[in-house]
This record gives structure tokens, sequence and C-alpha cells, in this order.
């Protein structure tokens, strides 16, 4: 069957950074389709790829490439020159695949999908036509945007075809925490709310918004990485096996602990100072949160799990912390005694520590923790593929595993909306710093953050 991506928003950012790099070493690897780019900053294939694709490019994937100068605005105009252009890369009757790929500003949707609606009545007249269409995250604004935005995509493709993105189910360490809770028996007999204690998850980042601060206005940390990565991280860390790995079975888990989080109750926001400075406007959006969720479900409920979040910190750091309850201090009258935990490490290198306590030598029954490492890039090498290298491959292949469903979408923005709500309670922290209610959070439930 003939592949074409056909991107929308095709001179963007994501679509320079992630995908085009994406989608040559899928070629590289020997995926087979054509890509065409749509954009309206140039005019020529020439100067698309002078600024958008990386200098020394494959040869295959410039050839599988055509841009065209799309208008949106000027539907007829655009649809026109999609649709010739599309004719002229398929033959009369022949299995055809178009995947619309929408890095796009959610406002756009409803004329996108009006466009996409025109060109696909042209072309099925000339093809056996099979579609996708793929979508960004944050899938709209709140839960209702979502099901509005939703409904416009389903006039012209089934719940099947849709594929929401959310790019950290396409990340190594995701799979992996589902392997490690799933494939490992001595695992799944502690991973409850007999044994464990507490989570921590912290994803700090060194970088501002500056560049993107169009985008990231509107949105905010909430929307930008806790509606999305943070619960997908959770679902991942807190559901209940799942009969398969299948797609449809990973999601009613996933789809089932999300609605067993109530919103949180705790939780703070705050934004860089410097956020805005020079666009002429005062930029009241967070760029940092902390808060306190548990999943109320017989096996992880009164598990706390804090997290934190956000931008413009002195290190990047991204882990996750799980503290095991500890009996040994008071069994054996000891407080130096550690806690067991297992520390999954993302940046700045995958690995996973299981923490435990062993003699430490020349000493008389004295512990000390020591950690039994797994680092990915040393066991497998550094060639990890990228995110959205997966991501696009499972496109591809029509899997629908590392994509979010509707449910667990509506979910998440059910647990996360009143956190949208509250910006006015803002801190505003000094860049390299954590904001203090990040302090105050730990201070107020008794806990040190692991990082
Ligand atoms: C993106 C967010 O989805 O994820 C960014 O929009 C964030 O703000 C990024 O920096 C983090 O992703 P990664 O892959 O760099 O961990």
């Amino acid at each position: 069957m003939k592949q074409i991506i056909i991107q929308f928003g095709g001179t963007g950012d994501l679509a320079q950074k992630k995908l085009y790099p994406a989608y040559e070493n899928l070629q590289e690897e020997g995926y087979e389709f054509t890509l065409i780019a749509l954009g309206r900053r140039f005019s020529t294939k020439e100067e698309f790829l002078n600024t958008m694709v990386r200098p020394g490019a494959s040869r295959t994937f410039i050839d599988s490439l055509d841009y065209l100068q799309y208008d949106m605005s000027d539907e007829k105009g655009a649809t026109d020159l999609l649709s010739s252009h599309l004719s002229l890369l398929v033959q009369e009757g022949e299995d055809v695949s178009i995947i619309y790929y929408m890095a796009l500003q959610p406002s756009l949707y409803e004329d996108a999908i009006r466009q996409i609606q025109i060109v696909d009545g042209v072309i099925s007249k000339k093809v056996k036509l099979a579609k996708k269409i793929v979508v960004e995250k944050p899938f709209g604004f709140d839960s209702e945007t979502a099901r509005r935005y939703n409904n416009i995509l389903l006039k012209a493709f089934s719940d099947e075809e849709i594929y929401r993105v959310d790019h950290y189910l396409g990340k190594e360490f995701m799979q992996n925490l589902l392997l490690l809770r799933f494939h490992n028996d001595i695992i799944r007999m502690i991973w409850d709310n007999r044994s464990i204690d507490s989570i921590q998850i912290i994803f700090d980042e060194t970088h501002g918004v500056d560049q993107r601060l169009g985008f990231y206005e509107k949105i905010g940390v909430v929307r930008d990485t806790i509606q999305n990565h943070i619960l997908q991280i959770i679902t991942y860390l807190t559901m209940s096996d799942p009969t398969t790995l299948t797609p449809e079975d990973i999601s009613a888990e996933k789809a089932k602990v999300l609605r067993a989080i109530s919103p949180p109750e705790e939780f703070y926001t705050g934004r860089y100072e410097s956020l805005g400075a020079g666009s002429g406007h005062i930029v009241n959006t967070p760029t940092y949160a902390a808060l306190k969720l548990s999943v109320n479900n017989y096996y992880m409920a009164d598990i706390p799990i804090y997290i934190r979040t956000g931008k413009m910190q002195k290190e990047a750091k991204s882990l996750i912390y799980v503290k095991f309850k500890n009996k040994t201090q008071k069994v054996m009258n000891d407080s130096q005694i550690e806690d067991n935990s297992v520390i999954i490490t993302i940046h700045p290198e995958l690995t996973i520590d299981i923490v435990m306590n062993l003699k430490e030598p020349k000493t008389s029954w004295k512990s000390k923790p020591v950690r039994f490492r797994f680092n990915q890039a040393e066991t497998y090498g550094a060639n990890t593929p990228e995110a959205y290298e997966q991501i696009v491959q499972k496109i591809l292949k029509g899997d629908k595993s590392l994509f979010p469903s509707m449910s667990e979408i509506c979910e998440s923005w059910r647990i996360v909306e009143p956190m949208l709500t509250e910006e006015s309670h803002m801190e505003v922290y000094p860049i390299r710093t954590l904001p203090r209610f990040a302090d105050e959070i730990a201070q107020k439930n008794g806990f040190t953050w692991f990082a």
C-alpha cells in the first residue's frame, strides 16, 4: 500500500525539530512513504529545504518530500492545489493510505477538516483510500474543548483512525515502566499500598519558553505537561495489570486508574520572573507547578504522589522516586536503616536503581544503602530511538498502543481542571531557583524531595 504523509504545520517548530528527523530515520530503516509538507512561509521547495531540513539530510528523504505553499484561509486554492498534487502521486485503482498530521493550533482543526473532506472526495474517486489523522497534545484546553475538537475530527474520521499524540508514550523509559512492573514477579508483588510509602515525580527543565511564547502563554505548565505527560506516567506507575499488552487492554486499565484520581486538593503554580520580558505585555502564565495526587483504588489508595515540574531551573532533572515502607527501622530499633526505593532516572540518562541495605565492610552488623543499577546506554548502547520516531513508526503500522484514548484525555482534563483557574495565586520565582511552594508542600506533608 502506498503511504503518504500530509504534514499540516509543515514549516513549524515541531515538524522541523522532531518530525522531519524522525521521518528521515524511519526511511533509513526501510519504511517507505511520501511526505507533503504544507505551510505558508516559503514559496519554493529550495527555500523550505534550506531552513527546515538539516544540512546533509539523506537523498532518499529529500527526494520523497514535496513542499506546497498552502494558505489555509484560501480554501479553494489550497484544496485544488493539494488534490491535484495528490492525483499526480497515485495510480488509478491503487491502495493508498493518507496520514494527515496536524501540527496545528486546534483552532484551525475545523478549517483543516473541511479541507481534508474536499481532498478526500477528489482522491477517493481515483484510489482505494485508507486514512488516519494525527493530532498533538494538549488535545483541547479543557474537557469541553477536547470534546468539541473531537467532534470536529469525528466528522471525517472514525475514532480508530484518530491518533492523539503524547510523545512521552514513545519514550523508552515509559515502555520500560510497564515491563518493569508486569514482567517481574518480584516487583509486581511489592507494587501496591502494602509496600509503597510514597512516590515522587520530578521533572525540572533548564530552558524557558520564550521562543514558543505565543503558544505557551495560552497553555501554561498544567496543559503543557501535567494533563498529558505527567498523568500518563502516573497511569503506567499505578494501573492494574492489563489482560494483554494490546492497545485496548492497556487503555482500559489506564482509563480506570485515571477515573480513580480526584482533582488535587493541594497544588501550587508559579511563573519565572523574566517570562515574556521583551514581549511588550505581561505574561501571567504558570511555568512551574507542584501538587499532590492519589489513586483511590484498593491497590494504590493512601500512597501520596508528589509532583513537581517546570521551567528555568538550575539543573535538568527528570526522575521517578518510589519509596517503600520501612518497617525494619522499628523492628531493628535502628533509625539509621535507610528506606528501600526504586529510582527511575530519565534525565540526564536513563537508569533504574533499586536501593537496598547491605553490610558496610569493617563494621559489625551495620548496613549501608547500595544501588543495583540498570543503565540503558551501557547495556544497549546510546542509540535508543527518539520518542517521535517510535510514535511515527506506530502510526505508519496502524498500531495504537502508544496513543491515549479519548476517555483517558477527558479523565485527565477532569483531574487538572481546578488547576486551570487559579492563575491569580501564582508565585513569581527568580530563574534558576525552585519556587518556595516546592518546599512548602514538602514541609506540610512531611517529606523531602529526593532531588
Ligand atoms: C513538550 C512540552 O510536550 O514536552 C515542552 O511542550 C517540554 O514544554 C517537552 O519541554 C519535554 O519533552 P522532552 O521530550 O524534552 O522530555
